[in-house]
């Protein structure tokens, strides 16, 4: 399996996520926010760091640390300080805001990433190398590949 479908696939899950905390965080306590904060953060970070450790370090070896590598990196970290700030939100009112905040940046991280990123590293690296990095993808996932 393709790396870069691999993670479209988690793309797919997450956006299911990011609209099931929309429609249900108006009427959420300031704790539970913290919660789904908290929830949403572990599964983001997840794959962030399948994503540099797996994809962008193999990139970053051919094409070096450039534009939209940066950037991608970058905005891991932005959405890393929204998490941040709403674990330690003390009202209701700002942390809903922080969570809608994370959800904006993700949603927004992720079209870049499957209009400019994953096409580049089609582009750039083998089948064989996309499909070796699928491999490791399925071994840290614990997902049985055919
Ligand atoms: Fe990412
Ligand atoms: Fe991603």
């Amino acid at each position: 399996m393709n790396i870069t479908e691999a993670l479209l696939g988690e793309h797919a899950v997450l956006y299911d996520l990011f609209n099931h905390l929309e429609r249900t965080s108006p009427t959420l306590s300031l704790s539970e926010l913290i919660g789904r904060g908290s929830l949403l953060g572990a599964v983001l970070a997840s794959h962030a760091k399948l994503e540099e450790e797996l994809l962008f370090s193999r990139l970053e070896e051919v094409v070096g640390y450039t534009g939209p590598l940066k950037a991608m990196r970058r905005e891991h970290g932005q959405i890393d300080g929204a998490l941040e700030r709403l674990a330690a939100a003390d009202d209701t009112k700002k942390a809903r805001q922080l969570l809608y905040e994370v959800i904006h940046e993700a949603r927004n991280h992720f079209a870049k990433e499957e209009r400019l990123l994953f096409p580049m590293a089609a582009n750039t690296l083998s089948k064989d190398a996309l499909c070796g990095l699928g491999a490791r993808w399925a071994a840290n996932r614990s997902v049985a590949l055919a």
